[in-house]
């Protein structure tokens, strides 16, 4: 079993995203995949899916009131899910600390915990509960700083970096290059996503883009990205080698 944090520095970078889509693409490419809502005051995991509110969440399971398999929602791919609860004030009696024993007695092939943002200690235990982590970021300063922060924080831990990914790249003008992003962070970047205007109408139709569009360039990215976490070779589709022909 591999547990794989999802994390960043910076905020709203698209962590719960690209983790919602590796989930659906790992269990397409026949993985038993289950991912984890670990951002336990302001989740948003269950709304790429369309999950009702009212379920057992990671926040009962934290707190000893439920297990991790009353907490698991099945997607209709096969994958399964655990939110957190949608209610801020839902916190009481909850532990961040139990994250990695609840984790550790899953039988999976993979699992991925949906950090919240920042370094604050709800982030520590995602990062203790998992055996590594995948680090994203947008290619802007800001972001890129945080990445060096991350570092620092794994680094402390012993935890290693799985690779960082760049996402939302085509956003805007002045986007820092890749190869500053690798100079800045040290890290070489695993893949970059494109930025993708149809993300927000897969949030209003609770289908992740890789189900919705799977021949986007951003479902592309994100399915080289599942094939370099799973260190599987990617052969590009006749499909995309055309399309790749005719931008030239
Ligand atoms: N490649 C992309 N192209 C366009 N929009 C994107 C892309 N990736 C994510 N988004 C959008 O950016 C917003 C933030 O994404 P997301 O919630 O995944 O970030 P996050 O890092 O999990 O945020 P938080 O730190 O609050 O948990 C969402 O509206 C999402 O639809
Ligand atoms: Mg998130």
């Amino acid at each position: 079993m591999k547990v794989i944090s999802v994390i960043s520095g910076k905020g709203g970078v698209g962590k719960t995203t690209l983790t919602a889509n590796l989930g659906i693409l790992l269990t397409k490419m026949g993985k038993d995949v289950v991912v984890i809502d670990c951002n336990l005051t302001t989740s948003h995991l269950g709304m790429h899916f369309g999950i009702p509110a009212e379920r057992v969440t990671l926040n009962d399971v934290l707190r000893g009131d439920s297990t991790l398999e009353e907490a698991m929602y099945e997607h209709p791919s096969g994958m399964k899910i655990v939110t957190a609860s949608l209610s801020h004030r839902n916190m009481k009696g909850v532990d961040i600390v139990f994250l990695r024993p609840i984790v550790r007695k899953l039988d999976a092939d993979v699992v991925l915990l949906d950090a919240p943002p920042g370094f604050e200690r709800n982030t520590h235990g995602v990062l203790m509960a998992s055996d590594g982590s995948l680090i994203i970021t947008t290619p802007d300063l800001p972001s890129v700083i945080d990445v060096v922060r991350c570092t620092e924080i794994l680094d402390d831990l012993k935890i290693p970096s799985f690779g960082l990914v760049v996402n939302m790249r085509g956003r805007g003008k002045d986007e820092l290059t890749r190869s500053e992003i690798e100079g800045i962070t040290g890290l070489e970047i695993m893949e970059e996503v494109p930025f993708d205007r149809s993300m927000q109408q897969t949030l209003r139709k609770r289908i992740p883009i890789t189900l919705y569009k799977p021949n986007s360039l951003s479902s592309r990215a994100l399915l080289r990205l599942a094939h370099k976490i799973e260190g599987i070779e990617y052969k590009t589709s006749l499909f995309e080698a055309l399309r790749n022909l005719l931008r030239l």
